[in-house]
């Protein structure tokens, strides 16, 4: 080999090292530049929470109210059997069974009601908070609410309850690039608290905006917490709008709009971009809002809402409910031995039942919870809109459905 080629030798060797080193080197830079940019954390699976069939005992830990009125009581309830829970998605609810008396009959008889898990999932406890529901404005001849009264007045720690698994199609989408905003009116916090709590634990990245309507202050529950959490969480704006504010209630301190949740408070705060909409409250603030959030464009599928009792409410896409059967058809409610003929008068086949003094199940009343679920065995059923409720094959949900043909039910 003549000098010149080893030269030629040495250079190509030495080129090559420094290319391998520069490429090395752009490599290990990438690398290390990739942490910076703001990469969302993984989304933690949130397990859907039909884990237990039936009913399950659990029992009361704690409990204590959340507003300066005491009518908003939260309660902590732990497995009797020490098992740990399945993780609920955060706006989900809960079912309760109760054996209560009831005036003017004899024996306690089974009371269904739902409420909604009002914290994140932990695998030792749920929470739910209770609002004291009086008799209607105006009727004070008429009871009070029967199970909520019980709650505040009778169930203590220690006590046992029987529970359904969480349940329920009103949950936050779990993707966390996507803002949320959560509008909540009165008693309608509580899925929030769930949802707030689960996003600010688990996707601290998430812009999250919370409307919360409700008249005063002494009314506000989890006020303190919910300061807490905007001050120690910059990604989160707490908007509590009190539309009757009391003389001691200091706006900028206590509240920040003095009025409702409406969509010009949205249009005026909000930043522009795509959100999803969770709402939740009394039947006039989702039936004004829904409708004026279409209006402004949002899509249907960003728009959330969930009803605390029979909805008059549709899903924007639902225009004209599918015919019941006319007045004069056959119903027969097979384990009660009745034949009664639909008369039209009814809203549903629960209130059909319930007002012939034929027993069946009931909850939600709203196509959620399943507890009205019936074994249908023969005739078909309509529903105005489709039930949040995974209706099993030849059941029917009595509470939001009508009779299509002549029925005969299980009942
Ligand atoms: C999915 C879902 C989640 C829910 N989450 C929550 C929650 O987190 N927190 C919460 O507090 N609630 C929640 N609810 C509402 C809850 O389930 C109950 O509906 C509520 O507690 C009222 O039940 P009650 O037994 O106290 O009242 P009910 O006994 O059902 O009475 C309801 C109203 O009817 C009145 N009334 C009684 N008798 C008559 C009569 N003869 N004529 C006319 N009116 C009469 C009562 O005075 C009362 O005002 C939720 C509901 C659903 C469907
Ligand atoms: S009562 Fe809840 S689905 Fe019918």
């Amino acid at each position: 080999m003549t000098a010149t080629r080893l030269l030629s030798w040495i250079l190509a060797v030495l080129l090559v090292q420094v290319l391998v080193g520069v490429v090395i080197a752009l490599w290990r830079r990438r690398g290390k530049a990739q942490p910076a940019a703001v990469t969302a954390p993984p989304p933690v699976a949130v397990q859907a929470g039909a884990a237990w069939q039936g009913t399950r005992a659990f029992r009361v830990r704690a409990r204590g109210f959340e507003d300066a009125a005491c009518t908003q009581c939260s309660f902590e309830l732990e497995p009797v059997d020490g098992q740990p829970l399945p993780a609920f998605k955060p706006g989900q609810f809960l079912t309760f069974a109760l054996q209560l008396a009831t005036p003017g009959e004899n024996a306690a008889r089974t009371v269904t009601r739902c409420y909604s898990l009002s914290d994140r999932p932990e695998p030792d406890h749920y929470r739910v908070t209770i609002k004291r529901v009086p008799p209607p404005e105006g009727r004070p001849e008429l009871p009070a609410g029967q199970v909520s009264n019980h709650f505040h007045d009778h169930v203590q720690v220690g006590d046992v309850l029987q529970l359904r698994a969480p349940a329920g199609h009103f949950y936050i989408d779990p993707d966390p690039a996507l803002p949320a905003v959560l509008v909540a009116g009165g008693i309608g916090i509580t899925p929030m608290m769930s949802m707030l709590r689960w996003c600010l634990a688990q996707q601290p990245q998430r812009r999250l905006h919370l409307y919360y309507g409700l008249r005063h202050g002494g009314e506000h529950a989890f006020k303190e917490q919910l300061q807490a959490l905007a001050a120690a969480h910059p990604q989160l704006s707490l908007h509590v709008a009190y539309s009757r504010p009391a003389e001691a209630d200091r706006q900028g301190v206590d509240y920040q709009h003095a009025g409702r949740v409406d969509l010009a408070l949205l249009q005026r705060t909000l930043p522009h971009g795509r959100h999803a909409f969770y709402l939740c409250g009394p039947g006039a603030m989702m039936e004004t809002l829904v409708p004026a959030l279409e209006g402004w464009g949002v899509p249907e599928a960003d728009i959330h809402f969930e009803a605390f009792g029979p909805a008059s409410l549709r899903k924007p896409s639902v225009s004209v409910p599918p015919p019941a059967a006319a007045a004069g058809v056959a119903i027969r409610f097979e384990r009660s031995g009745r034949s009664l003929d639909w008369d039209g008068q009814d809203a549903s086949l629960l209130d059909f039942a319930e007002r012939h003094g034929v027993a069946v199940e009931s909850g939600c009343r709203s196509g959620g919870c399943g507890s009205c679920q019936t074994r249908l065995l023969s005739g078909s059923v309509v529903y105005d809109q489709a039930p949040d409720h995974d209706v099993a094959a030849g059941h029917c949900l009595l509470c939001v459905g009508r009779p299509a043909t002549a029925l005969v039910l299980e009942a």
